[in-house]
């Protein structure tokens, strides 16, 4: 069987939460495609030219813990607007997104660019403020010391250029479910995406 979940949205909306939840509850396998971009922003920060590191990435470069940190997201967003850097990542994600079994994908393209025909397609979004607020918590226990303005200011620049890139910006395809988790509960937040999916499936 194969059935396609396509998850886009901006940072820290509550994705990659709602993503994995999502790909346990129908037993699907998940990737978060921005682990990809990541892993080419950090081999920038390296030294590596983008569109090479692209083209010769590794499944071991997409270590998601070495990845996480606030310079990687920016140069994952700096390498995402190139054209050539998101050509070389199309079929990597489309293999991954006609595996048998079923396949969650999260990112910002997935369902308008990656996966148009996806079976199940969400947007997931939260104001900025709400958004800064996840991230501060998150940096905080992860032992930084960042403050909440420095943050914010980061998810704003990053919603910018994500959004205003000319290949694949960040937007809701035509026939997503928008999911706005400003006010919910991880919980609810969850039970709503897996509702909006079984919805599909039944059809
Ligand atoms: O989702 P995450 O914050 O890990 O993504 C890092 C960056 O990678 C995003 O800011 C975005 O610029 C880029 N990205 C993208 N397309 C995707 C996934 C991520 O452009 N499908």
């Amino acid at each position: 069987m194969r059935f396609t979940i396509a998850i886009d949205g901006p940072a820290a909306a509550g994705k990659g939460t709602i993503s994995k939840a999502v790909a346990q509850h129908f037993g699907f396998a998940h990737l978060d495609t921005g682990l990809l971009y990541r892993a080419v922003g950090a081999q920038m920060l390296a030294g590596v030219p983008p569109v090479e590191a692209a083209q010769t990435l590794q499944a071991d470069a997409l270590d998601a813990a070495k990845l996480r940190s606030a310079d990687v997201a920016q140069a994952a967003s700096k390498v995402a607007a190139i054209p050539e850097v998101r050509a070389a990542l199309v079929d990597f994600q489309r293999a991954f997104a006609s595996r048998a079994g079923g396949a969650v994908l999260d990112g910002r393209d997935i369902g308008t660019v990656i996966c148009p025909e996806a079976e199940a397609k969400l947007f997931v979004t939260a104001t900025p403020e709400v958004r800064a607020t996840r991230r501060h918590l998150e940096l905080t226990a992860a032992g930084s010391s960042t403050d909440y303005a420095t943050v914010l200011a980061d998810v704003k620049e990053r919603d910018a250029r994500d959004m205003n890139r000319a290949d694949a910006p960040l937007r809701p395809a035509a026939d997503a479910v928008v999911l706005d988790t400003s006010q919910l509960s991880i919980a609810q937040a969850i039970a709503q995406a897996i509702a909006a999916i079984s919805s599909k499936q039944q059809r």
